[in-house]
């Protein structure tokens, strides 16, 4: 197996060593334990150990009937259910838990589990978000945080974090991973798999967590969610993999496959993703589980005839534990009695659940999750939401700001808050967000007041509603694109402020699981309002609070300030106007492309040049590109201002001529040329000129995040190797080839300086 940390050490030098999950490395005492419990098992026991299920809240699929759920507690009295999920807090997690524990025959414990994405109920910023903030500890700490609130609420395991790469805005998990790169992605998930599981999994304040979903479910056609995916193995390996395989090596206790198809063979079928891959060649010791129903659906998918066929195919393809399909407990017994599926494959399965219930403590003590005073302590207090705060204000991007027209003044002037979202106590919340209370953010509105002085008058009106009606996790959002109420006291709001800041963007729900769109423009009545209001002030700051890289075109024309917040969580209100107000620099950078049209999508820094990278010297129009519109995203992979600016000079290479064992120091001279501190992410990238077969024109190598005072300037340093410049080559291998290469330093991926050197053969 590769080691991908091998070549994260550089970055990673903040945190402790990796929480490994000791069943990776193989633990005799845990072996012996479970070889004496699986002795004592039968069958069906050992089965129900496979078999997960949902209480009837919070689902994300189609419900257990009443009926169906007394069937359900009778099979977790006779040990029939191995795990749960969204069963929550300390009173419901014991009471299930003593159902297993004090009825069924071996009183083997449950694990609960819970989608814990970017927080249990401290929210902090959706995980793109988080990403934009470029911050290993930052995120590594808000994983933290969520395992703690988690864990103190009786839960063991999330299904966290979600390591797809994504290049594609038109689907709505967009939100949930790290974007668009592999290298930003795989320390991201490092970091987030550090924060839930941290040294000991059997801690009080520590939580199993899964790396998701296996594989390619970031790549459906057309960014429709569940859709069809067709990948090539190339960009298995060098792009998808990649954030899986960090993960492991950080020691992830599960992993989940996923919905999608790809070539034809849906991923909780494929033998080739989880038995071949992730446990042959990786050698993952930890758990598989599905995705919601995903064995089920394995009919619908048109592979099995029905759902006994689809829990022979899942299991044989190394699926080990069943969500909510009911297809293992109900059929794998009488499988493995006529020989279509394997005892040992079930034995195996087992023993994988069995040795996350040890790590896990489970089996020392059922209820060590189970503490009231706990629960009450650490959940929701106000370390947790200062943090929530600082990792809020560190993944805010500030992408335009003329004429330096941010920071604003707190302490005299006329502000006008406007948008739908200004006032909005949810949507900062986002999606997927665990036990948060409904409307409990900070709002953009309430943090502005907050902030100024008494010698500020703020002025409010949200203008046109954006969404109607319920908003839901489980349901489609309705969105107002016909009533203007509201649209004449917001534009009234406007005239003759010194500022105004108006929020636009997307509600909670419009991103997320089953939020694919194909308009990722502003909807609603919300283009309406930022027209009327340019008419009347030109002074407008744009906040944007969204989930999906947004096509912006129109307004970074029209308007001097734009800052995309994301969705940043409890503290969102607090954190924005922590940086609209200067009291934090903001430092985030965009961890995805921005296109400036749907049309553009996938799009992604890391792209191909192609056989006619173009424009064609004699001006024709046979190269690759729309005749529209540019190749370029409006806002690059990387991108984001500072109230400062930093300058970049005197790019050095320690050498020109690399030996394949030996290390190149990469150098360059960063300047504050402004005149206040500020923190600049500075990114490394390179290109192999020459492979066996065609490579990215960039690729993210490095970052480093240097906090410099006003003029000062500091040397900054990386160092690159041939085990960095590895991919998989034409041969089937992870390697480097010799040959010659680009380096490029620089504060996005566009705007770099670059130098050459040439990697010798071995
Ligand atoms: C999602 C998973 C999630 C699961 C359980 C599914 O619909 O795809 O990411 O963990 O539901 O809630």
């Amino acid at each position: 197996m590769r080691h991908f940390l091998a070549c994260l050490t550089a970055v990673l030098m903040f945190s402790a060593a990796p929480a490994l999950f000791a069943a990776n490395s193989g633990d005799a005492d845990i072996d012996k334990r479970i070889d004496e419990l699986m002795q004592k098992m039968t069958l069906e026991e050992k089965i129900g150990q496979l078999n997960q299920y949902s209480s009837t809240f919070d689902v994300t699929g189609p419900a257990p009937t009443d009926g169906r759920n007394q069937e359900r507690f009778q099979k977790i009295r006779k040990g029939l259910v191995g795990s749960m999920l969204n069963v929550t807090g300390v009173e419901a997690t014991r009471r299930a838990q003593q159902l297993a524990v004090e009825n069924s025959r071996l009183g083997i414990p449950m694990i609960f589990a819970f989608d814990v994405i970017h927080g249990y109920q401290t929210m902090f910023p959706i995980p793109l978000g988080e990403a934009a903030s470029w911050d290993l500890e930052a995120v590594e700490l808000s994983a933290r945080v969520a395992a703690v609130e988690a864990a103190a609420a009786g839960l063991h395991w999330t299904f966290a974090p979600m390591v797809d790469i994504s290049r594609d805005a038109r689907w709505g998990r967009v939100m949930e991973g790290a974007g668009e790169d592999p290298y930003l992605g795989s320390l991201m998930a490092v970091a987030r798999v550090r924060g839930f599981q941290g040294a000991n999994l059997s801690a009080d304040d520590t939580i199993a967590a899964c790396a998701k979903h296996f594989a390619a479910y970031g790549f459906a056609e057309g960014g429709r969610d569940y859709n069809t995916v067709d990948i090539s193995e190339h960009t298995l390996r060098n792009v998808v993999f990649p954030p899986f395989q960090a993960a492991l090596d950080a020691g992830v206790a599960t992993v989940m496959n996923a919905f999608n198809e790809i070539g034809g063979t849906p991923a909780t079928a494929s033998a080739y993703l989880q038995r071949e891959v992730l446990k042959g060649e990786w050698g993952f010791k930890g758990v598989v589980v599905s995705d919601w129903n995903s064995i089920g659906e394995l009919v619908p998918h048109g592979v099995a005839a029905d759902l006994s066929q689809a829990a022979q195919m899942a299991m044989n393809a190394g699926s080990d534990v069943d969500m909510e399909a009911d297809a293992y407990v109900e059929h794998l017994p009488k499988l493995v009695k006529s020989g279509a599926v394997s005892e040992k494959h079930i034995d195996d399965a087992v023993r994988r659940v069995l040795a996350l219930k040890f790590h896990l403590g489970l089996f020392d003590d059922p209820y060590r999750y189970s503490d009231e005073k706990r629960e009450k302590e650490r959940i929701y207090n106000q370390k947790h939401l200062d943090a929530a705060r600082d990792v809020a204000r560190k993944s805010i991007v500030l992408l335009k700001n003329q004429d330096n027209m941010l920071p604003l003044d707190k302490t005299k002037g006329v502000i006008a808050v406007i948008g739908a979202l200004a006032a909005d106590k949810d949507t900062p919340l986002g999606s997927w967000r665990g036990k948060a209370v409904a409307n409990s953010a900070v709002s953009l509105l309430e943090g502005i007041k907050a902030a100024v002085g008494d010698g500020v008058e703020v002025r409010h009106a949200p203008g046109p509603p954006l969404g109607k009606g319920e908003r839901s996790f489980l349901k489609e959002l309705e969105l107002n694109f016909t009533d203007p109420t509201g649209m004449d006291e917001a534009v009234a709001a406007a005239r003759g402020a010194d500022k105004v800041i108006i929020a636009v963007g997307e509600e909670a729900f419009q991103s997320g699981e089953g939020r694919s769109q194909v308009d990722i423009g502003l909807k609603g009545l919300q283009m309406q309002l930022l027209q009327a209001v340019k008419a009347v002030n030109p002074n407008v700051i744009v906040v944007l609070m969204n989930g999906r890289p947004l096509v912006l075109n129109w307004i970074e024309l029209n308007f001097p300030a734009i800052v995309e917040t994301w969705h940043l969580g409890s503290q969102a209100g607090h954190a924005i106007a922590d940086v609209l107000f200067g009291d934090y620099n903001p430092s985030g950078k965009l961890p995805v492309s921005f296109p400036r049209h749907v049309g553009q999508m996938p799009l992604y820094y890391s792209q191909k040049k192609t056989g006619r990278p173009g424009p064609d010297p004699a001006g024709m129009v046979f190269w690759s590109h729309y005749t529209d519109a540019p190749n370029s995203p409006l806002y690059p992979f990387g991108y984001g201002l500072s109230y400062t600016t930093f300058g970049y000079s005197k790019l050095k290479l320690s050498t020109k001529k690399l030996d394949f064992d030996e290390d190149l120091t990469v150098e360059v001279t960063l300047k504050n040329k402004g005149d206040r501190a500020g923190t600049e992410i500075v990114q490394l990238y390179v290109r192999d000129l020459v492979g066996s077969v065609t490579r990215p024109v960039k690729e993210l190598k490095g970052f480093k995040k240097v906090t410099l005072d006003a003029g000062a300037s500091q040397k900054v340093t990386f160092k690159l190797n041939a085990e960095a410049l590895a991919f998989y080559t034409a041969r089937g291998k992870w390697e480097a080839e010799p040959g010659d290469f680009q380096v490029f330093v620089g504060p996005n991926s566009r705007d770099l300086l670059d130098s050459r050197f040439t990697l010798k053969g071995k």
